[in-house]
């Protein structure tokens, strides 16, 4: 079966994980404090914004604790967005409103999110899609004008970049995501950036225990090290040394991992750029910079979940990111949101991940176009 996505990771992460065996200290120490530093340099911000975490999902959640967004509030986002971003919403008891989005990038525009502002709103919690980066001068514009919060879910955009900024780095608080899933992977991690490094402090000690004092390895020094004191009541989403010894190695590779799957979104759109029955991505501005991480198709003809099936059947599997919240039942959002529906509807990511041979790739495009010459599309 050829995956959608898929880690990669090889000699130079088991001989990192090695030396942490050796060391004794697997826990959270040093390598996590490297890793904070060279993400912080990777996306150009300063140690002191960011923090790492054990999972995307977990910023998510603390962002609605540590901005204070209360039950009578509302949170905007786009309708495609992770079931995460919305649950962290409702367990917070706040109001959830979906807006919708551009039916191509699948990415929430300015005004999408402006048609949904209430005087209860109080952030706004964007994605990029696919790692192609939102249009965010205007969304920023917006989020000033009202005085909002402004969140990037960045789990996808790891290498992101837009008009120099990095994805993730442009906002009130933003994540990416380390998950087996994603491009930059160490089973379980995530980097949170706060415009704001008061936040960032707030962040590390809601993210253990509300410890006043740092107990274990960095405490090691300390006259008294079993003495704290707590600033609130926190829990425990930290990384280790074991997570972060794979996640140095992998940063080292990620130029490699974002060309090649540049090199893989290049030749998609070049063997499929003629199958009129198709829209492909749209070019990434010259301004802009994507991670690459979905390349998403969309099918004119409606035959979308037959495609699916075909290439599952043909041992390629594929997918459609994210399925809108505004039709999961238990959410309980009641809205027409049409350019998200045409795209739930019509929309297929392919396998993209920087693992896929040439033959692979070729498979994949092969069997796209035979589904076509099947279906005289
Ligand atoms: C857009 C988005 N946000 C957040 C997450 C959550 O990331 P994590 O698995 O690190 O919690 C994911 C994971 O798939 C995601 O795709």
């Amino acid at each position: 079966m050829i995956n959608v996505f898929q880690p990669q990771l090889g000699a130079e992460e088991v001989e990192a994980v090695k030396k942490v065996f050796a060391s004794n200290w697997i826990g959270k120490g040093k390598l996590c404090t490297q890793f904070e530093e060279s993400f912080a340099d990777y996306i150009k911000a300063s140690k002191a914004n960011v923090r790492s975490t054990n999972c995307c999902s977990e910023g998510l959640f603390s962002s609605m604790k540590l901005f204070d967004i209360k039950p009578e509030d509302e949170v905007i986002m786009p309708t495609i967005s992770f079931v995460g971003a919305a649950n962290a919403v409702c367990a917070n008891g706040s109001k959830l409103v979906l807006c919708d989005v551009d039916r191509r990038t699948l990415n929430a525009r300015a005004e999408d999110i402006a048609a949904k502002i209430t005087h209860k709103t109080k952030a706004i919690m964007i994605i990029h899609y696919g790692g192609v980066p939102a249009e965010m001068d205007e969304i920023i514009d917006l989020a000033k004008q009202h005085n909002l919060y402004l969140f990037e879910d960045s789990a996808c955009s790891v290498s992101s970049v837009y008009k120099g900024k990095a994805c993730g780095a442009m906002g009130d608080m933003g994540m990416w995501s380390f998950d087996a899933m994603k491009i930059l992977v160490c089973g379980d991690g995530a980097m949170l950036y706060f415009k704001s490094p008061e936040f960032a402090k707030k962040a590390e000690k809601l993210m253990y225990f509300g410890l006043e004092s740092k107990s274990g390895f960095s405490n090691s020094v300390d006259a008294k090290w079993w003495e704290y004191d707590l600033s609130c009541f926190g829990h425990r989403a930290i990384i280790n040394d074991v997570t972060a010894a794979i996640a140095l190695e992998q940063l080292k590779k990620l130029p490699a991992f974002i060309a090649k799957r540049k090199e893989i979104h290049d030749k998609y759109t070049q063997e499929l750029k003629n199958a009129a029955w198709l829209d492909l991505p749209i070019d990434i501005p010259s301004y802009a910079q994507s991670s690459y991480y979905f390349y998403h198709i969309q099918l004119k003809n409606g035959n979308r979940d037959e495609l699916a099936k075909f290439l599952r059947d043909n041992d390629i599997y594929t997918t459609f990111r994210y399925y809108p919240l505004h039709w999961v039942k238990y959410y309980g959002v009641n809205d027409v949101l049409e350019n998200a529906e045409y795209a739930a509807n019509n929309t297929l990511c392919i396998p993209i991940h920087q693992s896929l041979s040439d033959n692979d790739i070729d498979l994949v495009v092969s069997k796209i176009k035979e589904f076509g010459l099947n279906k005289h599309l």
